[in-house]
């Protein structure tokens, strides 16, 4: 029954994870530039990549690729050289393969929570958001990885109120049950959930 399976969606095309190449390591260093050792961030401004699903994470690469989604300008240092780039630069020429192999490399890792201060308040406010609006999708307290919709447990305040600011705005591509909760959100609920997400270590 599985190797019918297996061979019906071959045929298809529809297993590109058995021809998973090494992600390449001149590649692979110029993403922890940004997103930190092991992709665990230690900006407020870039997310942690360690742990999410490689399809959250593809549907990224392909959103930057095709200029779907906001790309801010952010600044990091190499050695002593301080550096300025985007992920619209970054993801602009990348194949395919490349991004099949990133993805699972950096899918493969563990994830990290930025340590970081949150309101308790605003952490309460939020959780309640959270469990009415956000849970059904994003369960654990939107900590695993297997319901395919990122890692928002833990990742910085800053790049959570931008990315619900964008999503809200409709500069980003979202699930079309997702756009009917986050739409309703005012700024304070993004300011309550950010502070949630940044609680939760
Ligand atoms: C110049 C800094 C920089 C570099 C280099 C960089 N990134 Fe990013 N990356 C960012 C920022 C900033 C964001 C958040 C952008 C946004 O708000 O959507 C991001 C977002 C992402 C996301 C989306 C995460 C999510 O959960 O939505 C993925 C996936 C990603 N980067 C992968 C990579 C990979 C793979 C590389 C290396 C090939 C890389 N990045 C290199 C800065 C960088
Ligand atoms: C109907 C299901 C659903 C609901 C409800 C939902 N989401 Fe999502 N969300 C998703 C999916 C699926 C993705 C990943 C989309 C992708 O891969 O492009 C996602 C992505 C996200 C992301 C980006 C994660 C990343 O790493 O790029 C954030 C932030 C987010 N959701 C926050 C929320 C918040 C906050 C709520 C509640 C106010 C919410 N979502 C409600 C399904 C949902």
């Amino acid at each position: 029954m599985r190797a019918a399976f297996l061979a019906a969606t071959a045929a298809l095309g529809l297993l590109p994870s058995l021809t998973l190449g090494a992600a390449d390591p001149k590649l692979l260093e110029s993403c922890q530039d940004c997103h930190g050792a092991n992709g665990i961030t230690s900006a407020q401004d870039v997310p942690t990549i360690a742990g999410v699903s490689a399809v959250v994470q593809s549907d990224a690469l392909k959103a930057y690729k095709a200029k779907a989604r906001p790309c801010p300008k952010v600044h990091y240092t190499r050695g002593d050289t301080k550096r300025e780039g985007d992920m619209c630069t970054v993801a602009k020429d990348l194949t395919d393969a490349q991004i099949a192999d990133l993805t699972a490399y950096f899918a493969g890792k563990p994830y990290g929570a930025l340590k970081q201060p949150a309101d308790a308040a605003k952490a309460a406010a939020g959780k309640q958001i959270h469990d009415r609006d956000c849970k059904k999708c994003h369960s654990s307290g939107g900590k695993d990885p297997a319901d395919d919709a990122g890692i928002l447990a833990g990742q910085p305040a800053t790049w959570m109120k931008a990315t619900l600011a964008a999503f809200k705005k409709g500069s980003m591509d979202q699930p079309k049950n997702m756009k009917s909760v986050v739409t309703k959100l005012s700024d304070a609920d993004i300011e309550a959930l950010a502070n949630y997400y940044a609680s939760e270590q």
